[in-house]
């Protein structure tokens, strides 16, 4: 595995892989756990040669968000990328991706305005930008993202087919740990009171999946009983329940091209704010 820290390093290893093969992108922000290197496997399998990227991009942290103190890991994570099969790990500084204050940045339209965009204004332009920046260096033929960061996933999905990007976006599944919670470098600011509350999340998420097959359940409805279940088993504070159609992530009862629904939630402990989602099938 091939290690680049600036831009010119990687740009200088990028055209020595011209004559070496297809190319996927795992795009990360490092503290790499089996969610991050599930995606370099499958990768792996795909395409003849993977870059990952590790970079905590600075544009997607909000003011009072966790840029300072989000995990860094970087020897461990150069052991576990070199054994998950990456080819190029490249760890850019921000003077390398920023060189100097952006005038041009891109910005996610009503996709972000729900789910996490509505709580986190900016971040998902933040995103975008990067991981436009990403493609751009790197001109994968496929980009590889988690279904655990599901609006993510869909909007990073629009932008390559708004901005005519040449580039295939694969979706990876969640990791879970075996009590059903989603991996996440921020787990490790769990207390082990919060730690072991924690997997009511995936419960709580599953059942408002089995609520919405059931009975044809109003989103609010799901919503809101969600809601007042995971309000009494977790000592976080939740910061949204929504149902809504994926894709496109719209309100339930306004799209019908959609055969998708998300059910997505974010809670908040006093040190980390976790995220799940399930991505089903529209009955
Ligand atoms: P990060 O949180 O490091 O995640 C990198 C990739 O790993 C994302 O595509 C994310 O969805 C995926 N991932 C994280 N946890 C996962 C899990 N438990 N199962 C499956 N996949 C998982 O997401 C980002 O970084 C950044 O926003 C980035 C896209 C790199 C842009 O800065």
């Amino acid at each position: 595995m091939r290690i680049c820290r600036t831009k010119k390093e990687f740009e200088d290893c990028r055209t020595q892989m011209d004559s070496d093969g297809s190319i996927a992108l795992v795009p990360t922000m490092g503290a790499l756990h089996q969610g991050h290197l599930q995606l370099a496997e499958q990768a792996r399998n795909e395409y003849e040669q993977v870059v990952m990227t590790i970079f905590v991009n600075p544009l997607q942290f909000g003011e009072g968000e966790d840029y300072e103190s989000y995990p860094r890991a970087e020897e461990a994570d150069i052991e576990k990328a070199r054994a998950a099969g990456v080819d190029v790990l490249w760890i850019p500084g921000v003077e390398d991706i920023y060189p100097r204050e952006p005038e041009v940045t891109l910005q996610v339209g009503n996709m972000s305005d729900r789910l996490c965009g509505r709580h986190r204004p900016g971040h998902f332009d933040g995103v975008a930008t990067v991981v436009m920046k990403f493609l751009q260096l790197v001109r994968p033929d496929a980009a590889y993202f988690g279904r655990k960061d599901g609006q993510q996933l869909a909007i990073l999905t629009r932008m390559c087919e708004d901005l005519h990007m040449n580039v295939t976006v694969v979706g990876g599944e969640t990791v879970r740990e075996e009590d059903g919670l989603a991996l996440s470098s921020r787990n490790v600011f769990l207390s082990e009171k919060e730690r072991a509350e924690a997997p009511k999340i995936y419960e709580g998420l599953k059942m408002g999946v089995e609520q919405c097959r059931l009975q044809e359940a109003d989103a609010r409805d799901v919503e809101h009983d969600v809601t007042t279940w995971l309000s009494e088993q977790l000592s976080a504070s939740i910061e949204y329940v929504e149902l809504v159609t994926y894709p496109s992530l719209e309100p339930v009862a306004t799209n019908d091209t959609d055969d998708q629904l998300i059910l997505a939630v974010a809670v908040r402990y006093p040190k980390a704010r976790l995220i799940d989602n399930i991505i089903f099938a529209r009955s």
